[in-house]
């Protein structure tokens, strides 16, 4: 059983809303067209494309709903001013999201949202029938799992991100599975955009990277990243203050001890190991966009 406290997780959702900035410039201006006015993004977490979105789209009104209130705070304070912030779920259908936006859609986006849905294609079609006649939904789910260490780290056994890239995809079936009331969704995320109705329907999946050496900023981050997973995954630093809002049956094994010895001396700032006097880490990421037109 795993159950996510988003209030838990709202100051790292505004982190990384300041951090993924660029990427969200840029997928922003690719996305808004002229003549957009009203936009919204559904499971805004920290805020960070509801403010791209209202840069790029000056004179628009950009909504940023989210079902939990701390992580609403967050963007409102990450959004400044820019952006109407709204309390609203997508688990209990379109009629509150409609509410909280007010008008319908030129463009919905929602990214890393939906697939916290009990029912991912209810939710789909409830953000469809947000549009406006011509309006596109957006959301951005799945790609490629990024990458940032060597095959081969000098420390435990080679391959260490893949088996924890598989670990996670083992935990999210279990997050999935404890979602109350969860339904299945055993196709892509295009034929659950077509099935809401939307014409189209096409992905289009972006890809950044930063070569090493990171800067400090950069694998500062990285490091984190990586703090946030292992907690994640060994239960460790839940309690103690520094909570990474999960909860992990006990003996639940994600990763085998070696891997988590492992991590430990990766993650140990004080150790002759530790990932954050590295060198040769670097960023690479492949991140889907899944876009669809409501019909005019
Ligand atoms: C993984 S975070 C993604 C945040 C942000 N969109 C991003 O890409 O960084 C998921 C977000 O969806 C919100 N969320 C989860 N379930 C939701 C629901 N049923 N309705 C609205 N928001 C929800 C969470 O509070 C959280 O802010």
């Amino acid at each position: 059983m795993i159950e996510i406290d988003w209030g838990e997780e709202a100051g790292r959702l505004r982190a990384s809303a300041a951090g993924e900035a660029d990427w969200n410039a840029a997928v922003a201006s690719r996305l808004v067209r002229d003549g957009d006015k009203v936009v919204a993004d559904i499971g805004c977490g920290g805020g960070g494309m509801a403010k791209a979105l209202a840069e790029a789209l000056p004179g628009a009104t950009v909504v940023a709903i989210d079902a939990d209130p701390d992580v609403l705070e967050q963007a409102r304070e990450h959004t400044a001013g820019l952006v109407r912030c709204e309390l609203a779920s997508m688990d209990e259908g379109a009629e509150p999201l409609r509410r909280a936006i007010d008008a319908p859609a030129d463009l919905v986006w929602a990214s890393a949202s939906v697939h916290h849905a009990a029912d991912q294609q209810a939710a789909v079609d409830a953000l469809a029938s947000l549009l406006a006649p011509g309006g596109r939904l957006a959301l951005a789910e799945g790609g490629l799992p990024a990458r940032h260490l060597p095959w081969d780290l000098g420390i435990g056994e080679p391959g260490l991100e893949l088996r924890l890239d598989l670990a996670q995809d083992r935990w999210f079936k279990v997050m999935r599975e404890s979602l109350p009331g969860s339904v299945p969704l055993p196709y892509g995320w295009t034929e659950a955009l077509t099935r809401a109705g939307l014409t189209d329907v096409t992905t289009q999946s972006v890809l950044s990277e930063t070569p090493a050496p990171l800067s400090p900023q950069r694998l500062d981050d990285v490091v984190r990243q990586f703090q946030t997973r292992i907690e994640r995954l060994t239960g460790a630093g839940h309690g103690h203050g520094h909570g990474h809002g999960h909860m992990v049956v006990p003996d639940e094994e994600w990763l085998s001890p070696e891997d988590v010895d492992t991590w430990r001396q990766l993650l140990d700032p004080q150790g002759p190991h530790f990932l954050g006097r590295r060198v040769d880490l670097a960023i690479l990421s492949v991140r889907s966009v899944h876009l669809g037109n409501a019909p005019r």
